[in-house]
């Protein structure tokens, strides 16, 4: 296969390997998309190695060659985001606060001593592969293009170390919503004996290892009937962190609160769109410590009013129960909560461009 070139910014140049027609793919229902489990024909492959990323290429999608010592695989040196790309009612597609993504992934580079990529040639190259499989974008209602920017370490060698070659590759996955229920109130697991993260570590980093660290006590939960778990501090095992793919917000008393970020807590995108959404809505939005069992107590005096998570898979995902332990807490009835649903709302009326977006998060294709 030979790869044609054209120009683009920093690092040079990006080569286009076509797909022989055989190796095109029917495109999915749009009505019956499931979260991750579709990918479009080609994807976007940069090298870094001698101190530079290289030879990048918009190539067919499929599967990578490593070698079977590579430090990914074995240390798990990589990083990772999520994004996605919006249908608009006028057929467009549209991007939301995607820069942001490209600069947390930069600052999860530094913390797993993986290379930094240049941001504006990343979202650039992101948008050509986005152009070139524009028609694998699903206008169903709720549906996106779900976007996965990786970078793995693909050194062969089985010592303790940073590695000298890495791998950037961002796949599409047209997808419909990350819980097969929707908005629908999901039931939370108190997580008290495992913890994801703690200070010091790489909680605020999106690293695979974090999720990996989370997957033994989310299956726990999940044999227990729970949707997924909440994490607390790993030192105190006291204090709200996150929950398994989502930031977490209460709304109390007519406030909205959520964790500071403290260290080991993901630096959610669509959590600081919600603060900011919810103080344009003019409820006051706190960053603050908060303590599991004073949740609870003002749970008991139904000063607790609602609860959600927030992430750009989940969006806005109404709690509507929370265990701890042997006590359960029921929220605003199992219902989701009129500020939930108004967030939601709000956020996913601007990413679809059904409402006008004041912030600037927003940008067409
Ligand atoms: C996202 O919300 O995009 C994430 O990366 C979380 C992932 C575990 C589904």
């Amino acid at each position: 296969m030979t790869a044609t070139q054209d120009t683009l910014a920093n690092p040079g140049t990006v080569g286009f390997i076509p797909a022989p027609p055989e190796r095109m793919k029917a495109k999915p229902d749009e009505n019956r998309l499931s979260f991750g489990k579709i990918f479009t024909d080609y994807m976007f492959v940069m090298d870094y190695e001698d101190g530079a990323w290289r030879s990048a290429r918009i190539q067919p999608y499929g599967s990578l060659m490593l070698d079977p010592a590579c430090s990914a695989l074995h240390y798990s040196q990589s990083v990772f985001e999520g994004l996605k790309a919006y249908r608009a009612a006028d057929g467009s597609i549209r991007l939301f606060r995607a820069r942001d993504n490209f600069e947390r992934m930069n600052v999860s580079c530094d913390r797993l001593c993986v290379p930094r990529i240049d941001v504006d040639f990343a979202l650039e190259a992101m948008k050509r592969l986005l152009r070139l499989e524009a028609e694998w974008a699903p206008s169903a209602p709720d549906t996106t293009m779900y976007i996965r920017p990786t970078i793995i370490a693909v050194d062969p060698y089985l010592g303790v170390h940073a590695s000298e070659k890495y791998l950037f590759y961002i796949i599409l996955s047209p997808s419909g919503p990350y819980f097969p229920d929707g908005m629908a109130p999901v039931r939370i697991y108190v997580e008290d004996e495992y913890v994801r993260a703690a200070r010091g570590g790489m909680g605020f980093a999106k690293t695979g290892g974090n999720y990996a660290a989370s997957i033994l006590a989310g299956a726990i939960a999940q044999k227990k009937g729970f949707t997924q778990v909440l994490w607390l501090d790993g030192t105190q095992r006291r204090f709200v962190e996150e929950v398994g793919s989502m930031n977490i917000f209460f709304k109390v008393r007519g406030e909205l609160w959520t964790p500071r970020l403290n260290g080991s807590i993901l630096p959610g995108i669509t959590r600081s769109s919600v603060l900011a959404l919810a103080q344009a809505m003019g409820v006051r939005a706190v960053e603050k410590d908060i303590d599991i069992y004073e949740l609870f107590d003002l749970g008991a005096r139904g000063e607790l009013e609602e609860a959600f998570g927030s992430g750009t898979a989940a969006v806005i995902s109404p709690v509507g129960m929370l265990r701890l332990r042997n006590r359960d807490l029921i929220i605003n009835n199992f219902q989701t909560g009129p500020l939930s649903q108004r967030l939601y709302d709000t956020l996913t009326g601007v990413q679809y461009g059904r409402l006008t977006d004041p912030f600037g998060w927003t940008e067409t294709l």
